[in-house]
């Protein structure tokens, strides 16, 4: 990995993409992005309301953008919406500008991290969250895979485990 290029975190709803990201980005002292807050922070709205009136497509487009714009910084920490691989011009954006860890976990963990979540579209109009997590991460499955240069399981692993993993893969890179 080359030493100014930027992290990206990939994976679904509730695998832990921003409170890795943030702890991740304090111990390498880089700047932390999250693209949701992002798109959150430039409408002055929530992603359930772009959801509601510009609906998936427009909110997807809102994603392109930022992540695009997020991508010409060198050097820092990105975590990603967990739908940014949907879209094959982002995954190629984040391919080509980025080191690429995916954090995958089980369904039960999805589950539970994601249980009293009121911000995630996809999960409030659904009356049964396991099935519509099992079924958005079976789709998504290869195309998280297909983005990655690695992938850290984060089922039942507490935080600093996941980032000392991580710096591990890392100090590997640069070997
Ligand atoms: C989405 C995941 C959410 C957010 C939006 C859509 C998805 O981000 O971008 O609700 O399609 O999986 P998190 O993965 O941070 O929850």
């Amino acid at each position: 990995m080359p030493s100014k290029q930027s992290i990206a975190l990939i994976g679904p709803m509730g695998s832990g993409k921003t409170s890795v990201g943030r702890r991740l980005a304090c111990v390498l002292k880089r700047d932390f992005f999250d693209s949701d807050h992002e798109i959150v922070a430039r409408t002055g709205v929530s992603i359930d309301h772009i959801f509601d009136v510009e609906g998936e497509e427009g909110f997807r487009e809102r994603e392109t953008n930022i992540l695009s714009e997020l991508l010409v910084i060198p050097d820092m920490v990105i975590a990603t919406g967990g739908g940014i691989i949907i879209k094959k011009e982002n995954r190629d954006l984040l391919k080509k500008n980025a080191f690429v860890i995916y954090l995958s976990s089980s369904i039960d963990q999805l589950v539970k991290r994601t249980l009293l979540s009121k911000n995630r579209p996809l999960l409030e109009k659904s009356n049964n969250r396991e099935k519509t997590i099992k079924k958005i991460v079976n789709e998504r499955e290869p195309w998280y895979q297909e983005t990655a240069d690695v992938t850290i399981d984060t089922s039942g692993k507490k935080l600093y485990v996941i980032i000392n993993e991580i710096k591990k893969v890392l100090n590997n890179e640069k070997k």
